[in-house]
């Protein structure tokens, strides 16, 4: 059986998924392949990585067979035995570009054991198993955004998701005289999974410190008990958490000027308080924020490099990305890469 999984790219609303706050994702046209069938032994095989692995019995190898692996241990906690299998990926998804190839392979996983077994769980349950997969076996203490977001993706269509109820609205993506484009710093810093989840415990530390179950119940005026790095990261979340819902109203009015500020502000706040930009990312941003037809861009995903998402009138970027490719090269001596995006529906057979 051969299922396929979406990446996503996150329009706005970034480091709220794991506080309780808002997300305005879409799956993108570019996936993981993947195709499972029984096997003596647990046999891993990824195309990209030209690599097979094999194994008698499962484990952690801090690898990417970590995700397939990470997905069936997920599998037997919830008593769904899964007997060994051969497993092959493939993907046109580039990876740590920050449109989530890790989230993809889980939930590919995920979608393909629970058929091919027959376990039938529904979508919310395979997000569910992949995030634990991330956060227990590889280990980083992801929200649900991307994963969700893979599984539930409908192409022409935003996900507007509130992280704390789960609840979700279709917001349509017409972009007509408009486009999105990513841009890969092709940079990937080391910090990235570490600061990570010194941001999400230092958002905990937050809630401790004021006395709160939820960021939902912080506010403004509360933040200055808090120490300074502190409160511009509680800053970060609330005010990002307003600008996705402005996003919404702009995307569904059909307001892209609007759109674009709100990324350019994003970025901001992603640099300035949540700290958690580069150097690199933020030459994209800025070089961009010059030019005339560009709406909006900011870095997206986790950050320490990955992707800037790019809002452009159509035709408008084609010029501008050879500019942008030229001066990054001089300033860092490594070549960008430019990815121009579209929706699409979430995880499904093929
Ligand atoms: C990574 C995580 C997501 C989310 C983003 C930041 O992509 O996997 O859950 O927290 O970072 O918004």
């Amino acid at each position: 059986m051969k299922v396929k999984a979406p990446g996503r790219i996150n329009i706005i609303g970034e480091h709220t998924d794991y506080n309780d706050g808002y997300v305005l994702p879409f799956a993108v046209d570019r996936y993981v392949f993947l195709s499972i069938e029984r096997a003596e032994k647990y046999i891993f095989r990824s195309e990209t990585m030209n690599e097979t692995v094999e194994m008698d019995e499962l484990k952690k190898l801090n690898s990417w067979t970590d995700y397939i692996v990470g997905v069936i241990k997920s599998f037997e906690k919830r008593g769904c035995r899964v007997p060994p299998v051969k497993i092959e990926v493939s993907s046109n998804l580039p990876m740590g570009a920050g449109l989530s190839s890790s989230a993809a392979l889980e939930v590919a996983t995920a979608f393909a054991i629970s058929e091919y077994f027959g376990f039938n769980l529904p979508k919310l349950e395979l997000v569910k198993i992949s995030r634990e997969a991330e956060v227990e076996f590889v280990g980083v203490r992801c929200g649900v955004m991307d994963q969700f977001t893979s599984a539930f993706g409908k192409e022409d269509h935003a996900i507007f998701l509130d992280t704390m109820t789960l609840n979700y609205e279709y917001v349509p993506l017409k972009l007509e005289g408009y486009e999105i484009n990513l841009v890969d710093s092709n940079v990937k810093h080391e910090l990235s999974s570490s600061e990570y989840n010194k941001r999400r415990q230092e958002c905990e530390e937050v809630l401790r410190l004021l006395g709160k179950r939820s960021f939902r119940e912080v506010k403004v005026d509360e933040l200055n008990k808090l120490s300074t790095v502190l409160r511009k990261r509680a800053k970060h979340v609330l005010e990002e958490n307003k600008r996705v819902l402005k996003s919404v109203e702009a995307l569904k009015e059909g307001d892209f000027e609007t759109l674009g500020k709100l990324l350019f502000d994003s970025h901001e706040s992603l640099r300035n308080l949540y700290e958690v930009s580069c150097e690199e990312t933020d030459f994209i941003v800025d070089f961009l924020r010059e030019k005339s037809g560009i709406l909006g861009a900011r870095m997206v995903g986790g950050g320490f490099g990955g992707g800037v998402i790019v809002l452009s009138g159509k035709g408008t970027f084609e010029d501008i990305k050879e500019e942008l490719f030229k001066a990054y090269k001089e300033k860092f001596g490594i070549e960008l890469s430019f990815f121009q995006i579209e929706s699409a529906d979430g995880v499904q057979k093929i």
